[in-house]
């Protein structure tokens, strides 16, 4: 008898709330879903954490502005003096089920969303064009997109008549008892200094909207305790990793010095 095949890690994720019951359900129903939440906030994570645990393989695309949807559905390619068809990452998904994640897809061309429209009613198909096939999604295929609903660029807003296939979930930096666990599980950084930093990113974040268009993320927080727990000083952690990604504005950054002395003294 062959042994067992090994149960896949599951990336860590620290739920904030209902989060991972509403997915489990959606893919249980075949729902799509969005994420929306500020960059950095534990939305992929949280996608990686789920397709390991309903045991479905991921497929993640990054959307940005020259993605089309034959990066999604495929194309054909030169091999050998043939042309191969080759599947895309959304329609290998649909293929052999699994989940499609799609960051930031407001970013996507707007050929894409016409791929989407079809497969997030009830039909669940994916028309490939180019081949001739009409793709049925299997019950195992779960379509996922996430964006930054912050951004105040109107061009890059996520339509009506999209955003209203979806079920969604609103993200934010967790509560600072989460963060703070996620801090310290992700890095080993002793309690003390990982409650110090989430006290310090809680102040930064509210000056957000003043001269910051994005607080500090829970990314740039886990950034900073890794440098922090490699033994670099507090202060120069929180200068590299939580001061200078969020602006190059000296006045800005000037604000920012004197609430960490304010917090650090
Ligand atoms: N709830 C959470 N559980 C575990 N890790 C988290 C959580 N939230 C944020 N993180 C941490 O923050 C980092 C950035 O999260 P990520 O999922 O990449 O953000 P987003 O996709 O929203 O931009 C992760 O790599 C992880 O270290
Ligand atoms: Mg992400």
């Amino acid at each position: 008898m062959s042994p067992p095949a090994p149960i896949p890690e599951i990336p860590f994720y620290l739920p904030v709330g209902n989060e991972c019951r509403l997915f489990e359900l959606a893919f249980a129903h075949r729902l799509p879903l969005l994420l929306k939440g500020p960059t950095g906030c534990g939305k992929t994570r949280f996608v990686a954490h789920m397709a390991a645990r309903v045991g479905r393989p991921l497929y993640t695309v990054s959307c940005h502005d020259d993605l089309t949807a034959a990066d999604l559905t495929g194309r054909y390619l030169l091999k050998g003096g043939d042309t191969v068809w080759t599947d895309g990452p959304l329609t290998a998904a649909v293929r052999q089920g699994g989940i499609a994640y799609l960051d930031e897809v407001v970013e996507a061309r707007k050929d894409v969303t016409v791929v989407l429209h079809p497969l997030t009613d009830d039909r669940r198909l994916l028309p490939l064009d180019r081949t001739g096939e009409l793709l049925q999604a299997p019950d195992d295929f779960m379509l996922v997109v996430s964006y930054n609903p912050g951004y105040q660029n109107v061009l890059k807003q996520l339509k009506p008549s999209t955003r209203q296939r979806f079920v969604a979930i609103e993200f934010d930096f967790p509560p600072a008892e989460v963060e703070r666990k996620v801090v310290v599980a992700e890095t080993g950084l002793d309690e003390g200094r990982a409650h110090s930093l989430v006290m310090l990113a809680g102040r930064l974040r509210s000056l957000k909207g003043h001269d910051l268009e994005e607080g500090v993320s829970t990314r740039l927080l886990v950034y900073c305790a890794t440098l922090v727990q490699a033994g670099m000083n507090l202060r120069e952690a929180v200068q590299a990793a939580m001061i200078e990604p969020l602006t190059d504005d000296a006045d800005v950054k000037k604000g920012l010095d004197e609430v960490v002395l304010a917090v650090f003294g």
